[in-house]
């Protein structure tokens, strides 16, 4: 990578949206990233840095502005590390995710779908039931500063309130620097993650040791305050928390009928008005009946799972962290599901795949994390599978583990987009595979 000093500034066509929410250019015949452009646009920009592959611009200005774009309504838009996208109205943003899906599976995984699923959107504004903030201490004036991180890079935005966050969470920032401010000792929280269920909301301070017992009685107290449930977490590294136990507990409804509990800290579905048309559709394209056995993969607290049970004549759900296979034994056991069942596994090892119940199930739904879920799908044509729902959150991935599927004899009949995340580059996607 090569910083460039140049300042001088050229004007490029934006032809294209990248993975990030970078608008793309090519320029000396190489591919050239420029943040807060929009395809169609013709804009100028100054060289931040050349690259082997591609090079790096910022936006100096719009000359020709897209008929999509918006002014971002948040004043943090701009350098805040969450909503890359605000500048461009949320159907675009639906329907570029939607060509980047059909771009990626074509590019990847050499695909097309036989029919495309309507997309889903969501409210663009307050869908958001959980979010992480950073907290530093400026080291000139020792204030606190509570907020996103900027993208690529350790420094904070910091802000009062995010709209993005449901209105439980949405103004917390604020309601908190007074408390945060006052502690005494000397390690403060560096994270505070932020969550909602449908019952209350809950805080928890995570922090690199033990909080001084002031400070967490400080913090306590704020809960109470905010009416939040609290807990405490330490960071043993950028991405490992020890959460004390027993976790405090929230409830969401991936349907009617169906109350998941949930610990704050653990996976659960970002918008839960999406979550459940993610959840009806899956339930609609696999059209489970009293006579399939279902298979859940990576299957959290049973968001799919229980609401499969209802319709299925037995699920079992398969779960790499055995807090959430016990959760959900428990959500099933307290909405009176006594035809699911819970199996903790690491689904990337060779060893549990080995292990799996073979050729007893006909339907299975599959979410795996970003890294989608390459060794499994090797496997799963062995299983007597009539149908696949893939659950993705990385195209990329997804078209991988497509290819993969298809030349194991499955074919892929529909996929489609839901708008999870609006305003930011994160897309999820559902793919229905079919024996
Ligand atoms: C995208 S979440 C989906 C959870 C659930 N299906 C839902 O809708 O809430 C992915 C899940 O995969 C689990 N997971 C991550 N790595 C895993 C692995 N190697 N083996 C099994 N499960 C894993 C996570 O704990 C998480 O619950």
């Amino acid at each position: 990578m090569a910083p460039t000093g140049d300042t001088t500034q050229e004007i490029v066509r934006i032809d294209g949206l990248a993975h990030d929410g970078r608008g793309v250019a090519r320029r000396k015949g190489k591919a050239v990233f420029v943040a807060g452009a929009l395809p169609g646009e013709d804009v100028s920009i100054r060289l931040l840095r050349e690259r082997n592959s591609h090079d790096e611009a910022v936006l100096v200005s719009v000359i020709g502005a897209s008929p999509e774009r918006v002014v971002p309504p948040c004043p943090h838009a701009r350098d805040c590390g969450g909503c890359n996208l605000q500048h461009l109205a949320p159907q675009a943003q639906l329907a570029s995710q939607q060509q980047r899906l059909a771009d990626t599976l074509k590019r990847i995984g050499n695909l097309a779908p036989k029919h495309w699923m309507a997309p889903v959107s969501s409210a663009p504004w307050h869908y958001r039931s959980r979010a992480r903030l950073a907290v530093t201490r400026n080291r000139q004036d020792g204030s606190v500063e509570l907020g996103f991180r900027r993208e690529e890079s350790t420094r904070i935005e910091p802000i009062e309130e995010c709209p993005v966050l449901v209105p439980e969470l949405s103004a917390l920032p604020a309601r908190m620097r007074k408390a945060l401010q006052s502690l005494q000792g000397p390690v403060l929280p560096q994270e505070i993650w932020l969550a909602a269920g449908d019952d209350g909301i809950a805080l928890g301070f995570c922090s690199r040791s033990t909080l001084s017992t002031q400070d967490r009685s400080t913090l306590r107290k704020l809960g109470e305050e905010l009416q939040a449930l609290t807990g405490f977490g330490i960071l043993s590294s950028p991405h490992v928390r020890h959460w004390e136990t027993p976790a405090p507990q929230l409830h969401y409804s991936p349907e009617p009928g169906v109350r998941l509990a949930f610990a704050p800290w653990d996976f659960t579905q970002a918008n839960r008005a999406v979550n459940e048309a993610l959840v009806q559709r899956v339930i609609e394209v696999l059209a489970p009946t009293t006579d399939d056995a279902v298979l859940d993969l990576f299957c959290g607290i049973g968001n799919f799972s229980l609401p499969l049970a209802r319709r299925a004549r037995r699920v079992l759900g398969i779960e790499g962290s055995a807090a959430q296979v016990r959760a959900a034994a428990e959500n099933a056991r307290a909405n009176g599901i006594d035809n699911a069942a819970f199996l903790a596994a690491d689904l990337f090892r060779p060893e549990s795949l080995e292990a799996m119940p073979r050729k007893t199930f006909s339907l299975a739904v599959i979410d795996p994390p970003r890294a989608g879920a390459a060794l499994l799908c090797e496997k799963l044509h062995t299983l007597g599978l009539r149908r696949i729902a893939y659950v993705s959150c990385d195209a990329a991935t997804l078209a991988r583990d497509a290819r993969t599927l298809s030349a194991k004899g499955f074919r892929l009949l529909s996929a489609g987009v839901l708008q999870m995340f609006p305003h930011t580059s994160h897309a999820e996607s559902l793919a229905l595979f079919a024996r």
